[in-house]
């Protein structure tokens, strides 16, 4: 007699056949570690709003960097923090420039690592926002495009595989590719921030970096997180200015946008699970509130299951560990 309803539980009965019909698998391979190197020699300091992560001197990042390939984890995510501060963010254009030494000494000493660098001006300027900003406290799009080509050929220069804007101003890929290609650098890849929300979730970053805005807010180049359309629309504009990867930002509360950018283009899709997501699983896991590797496990698979096909997180070593034991 047959039933009136499917055994689906057939398929959780033990351990193997729940292996064996798993869709969704984390490996190493889709993580891509963010790092956050500083002048000074021998410097090696947590961050006290992101425990676990750290500020630190070329020579370390190198030894870390070292460690981050020996997980068998394919890239990193480089961030700079210069001594000095202006309003135009001179010290992130420079060849002598902490992210630019940084990136020189990686590639020299482990070539196989992929390196990419994250592009912005809001550590480097003195009134912390994304670029140059005009009399009236707003982010002057034109003007800041033309700094970043500079940067981005510094970075070119020292010898990034990947550069990832940030910044969220218009015509940015275009600029940058086309920098790029009139200087022989045409091979380096662009990873966008495309879709890149105003998000709360960034604190522990900025405070990590010293890069929260001393005026006014990012809601004029960054996006509103209700818009589910204009994403699309920042993906679509992206790709047909020459991006390679493109990017969705925060990435646990906009699990939809990940999900949608994938279905919608064939672009490879990143997500950045951001330093917020991270401080709250390990804030909850420290308490003893939550199983903080089990919490961080499932996070990181729903980004993949939710289409992201590189997961840029602080947790890529605890992960990468984790699915080794
Ligand atoms: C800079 C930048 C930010 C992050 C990455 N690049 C912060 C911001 O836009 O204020 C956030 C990363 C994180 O929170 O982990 N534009
Ligand atoms: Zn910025």
């Amino acid at each position: 007699m047959p039933f009136p309803y499917t055994r689906l539980r057939r398929l959780r009965n033990s351990s193997k056949i729940r292996d064996l019909v798993q869709e969704t698998r984390l490996t190493p391979n889709d993580f891509m570690a963010p790092l956050f190197v500083v002048s000074g020699q021998n410097v090696r300091k947590e961050i006290s709003s992101l425990p676990g992560q750290f500020h630190e001197s070329v020579e370390n990042i190198v030894e870390h960097a070292k460690k981050i390939r020996d997980l068998g984890i394919p890239s990193v995510l480089l961030f700079g923090l210069p001594d000095d501060k202006d309003p135009v963010g001179s010290s992130a254009m420079k060849d002598d420039g902490v992210i630019q030494r940084a990136t020189e000494q990686i590639k020299k000493e482990i070539p196989e690592l992929l390196l990419t660098t994250d592009l912005c001006f809001c550590e480097y300027t003195s009134h912390g926002h994304c670029g140059i900003v005009t009399e009236d406290g707003k982010l002057d799009n034109d003007a800041s495009l033309k700094i970043v080509v500079e940067q981005t050929l510094s970075h070119a220069r020292a010898g990034a595989d990947i550069i990832a804007p940030s910044g969220m101003l218009d015509g940015c890929i275009a600029s940058m590719r086309q920098g790029l290609d009139e200087n022989n650098f045409e091979d380096v890849t662009l990873m966008a921030y495309a879709a890149k929300f105003a998000s709360s979730y960034y604190g522990p970053f900025r405070e990590a970096v010293n890069s929260a805005p001393e005026f006014g807010d990012r809601k004029t180049y960054q996006m509103n997180p209700a818009n589910r359309r204009e994403a699309l629309r920042e993906v679509e504009e992206d790709i047909n200015e020459g991006a390679d990867i493109v990017m969705v930002k925060p990435a646990l509360s906009f699990l939809d946008i990940i999900r949608e950018v994938k279905d919608s283009f064939l672009h490879p899709v990143a997500c950045y699970n951001v330093s917020g997501e991270y401080a709250m699983v390990k804030a909850a896991g420290l308490k003893g509130w939550i199983d903080e590797e089990k919490v961080m496990m499932e996070m990181l698979l729903s980004m993949k299951r939710a289409g992201s096909d590189i997961i840029i997180t602080y947790f890529a070593e605890d992960a990468s560990r984790s699915l080794y034991s």
